[in-house]
């Protein structure tokens, strides 16, 4: 998705800018831009493409103290260079980067163009810069202010102003702005990432704030320029946690970081005497626990799949009725809100649009929204009510690897929880806590079978689809390996229960079509085996990912992928590596770009 930064200081505002660009690349982007400004007034560089294109393009003599800068993820108008930001007015005096989508723009650029502006582009955000010249008089934080009250729709701004070479006015509403604090000079962003290297203190801009920033200090307002408070936040993660280091893609960093990750997720949290887990951040009591008598997990893509395997655990575990849904579809269906209901976003970012909107719809309707989060300070994780951060390190790839199993580890934990107050014996509490606690280092062995994973990935890299199945915990984990293999390598891949097979996708196995098979060693072991028999019967290849104990299987399936055995209900966890593994490899064999899929964006802030 579109990325900001911003700088004032008194430092060459050009490196820290295009800088911060790279740092914000990973998620995703199609052109780049940055506006400098000093005292011989504004001057804006933009161009189509990798940001190493703009860097080619810009003058030698490209100076300036302040400045913003854009990468743009398209969505209205195609990446050209015109459509990328800054957008100017028509003075050349105001230039505007932006992130998320004004939703009234065609009405706002009729009224604009009636007025007799000039637009230059296809895009949604060049009307913010014209609003803000309409609005102009002499004070660029009033006119900022008065433009977004018209606007409809998403952003994160930051503006400048040839005319004010000392300053930065910044917006937000539902798209991300954080203001980074460092000595005598500041710093914006939408995400962190692009300005740790700077500084630890940052602020974070609620819906409908606007800051005026300035090297000295800066001021918030709301829309309607009411003052507002700030109280600085320290990053949770160094510089470090942030770079590739020695790693060929930070999808593998990530793949190979889970078992200190998983570590992390669960450190503090377990209560061996008492077989449960302790989450400080639920701000539920024993009393509400016992008044939950359905939960429902939201989530988008791999965090929806990940909150599949996490209702699972749930309803086994604690034996309430659990279920995930897409939170991208979730409120246009107008959903019924249960106050004995506890919903539970799940996010890594924190800032996916749609689980936003959901976690909105269910407050608004006087639900009750946990949070399962990987970035502190997000807004998802500050709009819920209460949750339970991940703590897996900032994940940089756009492929999310190590939230999902910390995500598998969170709902584990919830699971427990919610059990321990209700059935579960505090024998199955502290046996499940035993399991748990081997996580971390079964992982790590699961990770030292990244040769015999690359092999079966150099085998059936070339084929033109495949399936993955699985039986209820075991079905997520399929959803999941195929969906990490269809975004990074671009093989079809497609994933069914394995019931479902005979049901309709058997006409397509065939020699070509490698099968997956998720077969943990459950009550359901003996039917999945009639399953790859179903496959072995049109001669379709059979891949099983499984635990080690049956000598049978080498017999009836071409390869066997081997982690280590766990409780049943956390065996999901430990399943999903290869699978991950398997789909980094395949990608890394066909040459693509394992941390940059195309047409793929980190942290999807749109609609
Ligand atoms: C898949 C992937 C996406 C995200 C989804 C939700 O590898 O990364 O499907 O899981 O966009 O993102 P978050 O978890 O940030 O809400």
């Amino acid at each position: 998705m579109c990325g900001i930064v911003g700088y004032v200081g008194r430092q060459d505002a050009v490196s820290l800018l295009l800088a911060g660009l790279h740092r914000l690349e990973y998620r995703g982007y199609d052109s780049a831009g940055v506006a400098l400004v000093s005292r011989s007034g504004l001057r804006v560089h933009k161009s189509a493409g990798r940001i190493q294109r703009l860097e080619a393009t810009l003058p030698k003599r490209c100076k300036g103290n302040v400045g913003i800068a854009h990468t743009r993820w398209a969505t209205h108008g195609e990446p050209s260079d015109a459509n990328a930001h800054p957008h100017l007015d028509c003075s050349g005096e105001i230039a505007v980067v932006h992130n998320g989508i004004v939703e009234n723009y065609r009405e706002l650029r009729a009224s604009l163009e009636a007025a007799g502006h000039a637009f230059r582009s296809d895009t949604d955000s060049e009307v913010l810069a014209h609003l803000v010249e309409a609005a102009y008089r002499g004070d660029l934080e009033q006119a900022v202010r008065e433009a977004l009250l018209a606007v409809q729709g998403t952003y994160g701004i930051a503006v400048v102003d040839g005319r004010h070479p000392d300053r930065i006015v910044a917006a937000r509403n539902g798209s991300p702005v954080v203001i980074g604090i460092g000595e005598r000079e500041m710093f914006v962003a939408s995400d962190v990432a692009a300005l740790v290297r700077h500084t630890q203190k940052i602020v974070y801009l609620d819906d409908r704030e606007v800051a005026a920033i300035e090297a000295s200090g800066f001021r918030t307002t709301t829309l309607e320029d009411e003052p507002t408070s700030k109280s600085p936040a320290t990053v949770a993660w160094g510089h470090e946690a942030y770079d590739r280091g020695a790693h060929p893609h930070f999808m593998l960093k990530e793949i190979l970081e889970q078992p200190d990750a998983c570590e992390r997720t669960l450190k503090g949290r377990l209560d061996a005497q008492f077989g449960t887990a302790h989450l400080g951040g639920l701000n539920l009591s024993a009393r509400d626990l016992l008044d939950i008598r359905r939960v429902k997990i939201l989530g988008c893509g791999s965090a929806y799949y990940a909150g599949i395997a996490g209702a699972h655990m749930l309803e086994t575990l604690a034996r309430i009725p659990s279920d995930a849904e897409a939170a991208s579809e979730f409120r246009y269906r107008n959903p019924v809100i249960e106050k004995d209901t506890l919903y539970v976003a799940v996010s890594q970012s924190g800032e996916t649009a749609d689980t936003l909107a959901a976690v909105r719809e269910v407050r608004r309707k006087g639900g009750r929204v946990l949070g399962i989060v990987n970035t502190v300070g997000s807004s998802i994780a500050r709009e819920c009510d209460g949750g339970i951060y991940m703590h897996a390190g900032p994940e940089v790839a756009v492929a999310s690897t190590k939230a999902f199993t910390a995500t598998l580890l969170c709902t584990a934990l919830l699971a427990l929880h919610l059990g321990r107050v209700r059935d579960l014996s505090a024998g199955d509490g502290k046996r499940l806590i035993a399991a748990l606690v081997r996580i971390p280092e079964q992982v790590r062995t699961v990770l030292q079978e990244r040769e015999r994973i690359r092999a079966v990935a150099a085998k059936y890299k070339d084929r033109a689809s495949a399936f993955f199945i699985g039986r209820t915990h075991a079905y997520p984990v399929a959803l999941e390996g195929a969906q990490k293999l269809k975004e990074i390598s671009y093989i079809h891949a497609e994933a069914y229960p394995a019931s479902e097979l005979k049901h309709g996708p058997l006409a397509l196995v065939s020699p070509e079509t490698p099968t997956f098979v998720v077969l943990p060693h459950d009550d359901l072991y003996e039917k999945s085996l009639s399953s790859i028999e179903e496959v072995r019967a049109r001669r379709g290849p059979v891949i099983a990912i499984t635990h080690p104990g049956d000598e049978r299987l080498a017999t009836k399936v071409d390869d066997v992928l081997l982690v280590p055995r766990t409780e049943p209900v956390l065996s999901s966890i430990l399943l999903t590596i290869p699978l991950q593994l398997l789909a980094y490899e395949a990608a890394v064999a066909l040459g693509r770009d394992v941390d940059q899929p195309r047409n793929l964006a980190k942290s999807v802030t749109v609609e």
